[in-house]
């Protein structure tokens, strides 16, 4: 099936009350891994590009990838990119077959960023490609982006409203206390933030950081209006752990797919899990 835009799961998601993942893609075999976990939990999915993966991968063998993935998987898959940090970056995914992006103007003032995501909205949603805005700034390293925990803020739910009211993005993502990367301690999610945006705006609530966040958390911010989560951390420690294991256990193995391979079962058994703790397994 060709690559959807994410409003293709907008009103399974909120009438059923789960959300869809988004896997970042690092490489050929975290694409395989995210498609066949999807296949075999039959549960519609987003492939999230960082820029560091576009920069990593190349575009056009990104987008490439995932629509041959799309094609095999028989389940809806959404490309879409992940952080996108000005205008151009967005334009160049959309000409590039992307079905959906994230404008990520949270590091603007709030005037700005209404401002930008606007223009963002209007052309995007021209060509039939989803949107997903940002309000609060997401503490953690994801790539090149950086964000002190001092420095993160949460967002404002009166402001995330307007956001949601004056931009109408597709899904709105809301700094609520997750962090990109592993957590040192328990993450404390702001449940009440969640609740006022979601019960007044029409677009689901995405939570950034997905990676290490408890089931209950989980489970909690689905129950309030999260309807899409992202997860990349735990893919990556999930592959690199397999590689030092099988490199340890086989010193000499030079063979790059005795090693990638594993790592590629084991990325698919995490997003196998999340989709069933996402309840999306079965959704497709
Ligand atoms: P984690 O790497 O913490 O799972 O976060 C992923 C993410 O939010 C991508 O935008």
């Amino acid at each position: 099936m060709p690559l959807v835009p994410m409003t293709a799961f907008t009103e399974d998601v909120k009438k059923h009350k789960y959300a869809v993942g988004q896997f970042n893609l690092n490489n050929l075999e975290f694409t395989q891994a995210i498609t066949e976990a999807a296949m075999e939990e039959k549960s519609p999915v987003i492939f999230g590009v960082s820029e560091g993966a576009l920069k990593y991968m190349g575009i056009d063998y990104t987008v490439a990838i995932a629509r041959v993935a799309a094609e095999r998987a028989g389940v809806p898959v959404a490309l879409h990119l992940d952080h996108g940090s000005n205008f151009d970056m967005v334009m160049k995914c959309i000409r590039a077959g992307f079905s959906s992006v994230m404008f990520d103007g949270s590091h603007h003032s709030f005037e700005d960023n209404l401002r930008l995501t606007k223009q963002v909205v209007e052309a995007a949603h021209a060509v039939g490609v989803s949107v997903e805005g940002e309000l609060g700034t997401i503490g953690g390293v994801e790539d090149d982006l950086s964000v002190d925990e001092e420095d993160a803020t949460l967002a404002n739910p009166e402001e995330a409203i307007r956001f949601w009211e004056e931009t109408k993005v597709d899904y709105v993502a809301i700094a609520v206390g997750t962090a990109h990367g592993m957590y040192k301690g328990v993450p404390k999610i702001r449940y009440d933030i969640i609740e006022k945006v979601a019960s007044n705006i029409g677009a689901p609530i995405v939570l950034h950081g997905g990676s290490g966040v408890p089931d209950e958390a989980i489970i909690e911010s689905i129950r309030l209006g999260v309807g899409k989560i992202n997860v990349n951390t735990e893919s990556q420690v999930a592959c690199t752990e397999t590689v030092r294991k099988v490199l340890a256990a086989k010193p000499n193995e030079i063979d790059p797919r005795k090693y990638l391979g594993p790592a590629r079962d084991a990325i698919k058994e995490v997003v196998k899990g999340k989709m069933r703790l996402f309840g999306s397994s079965n959704r497709a």
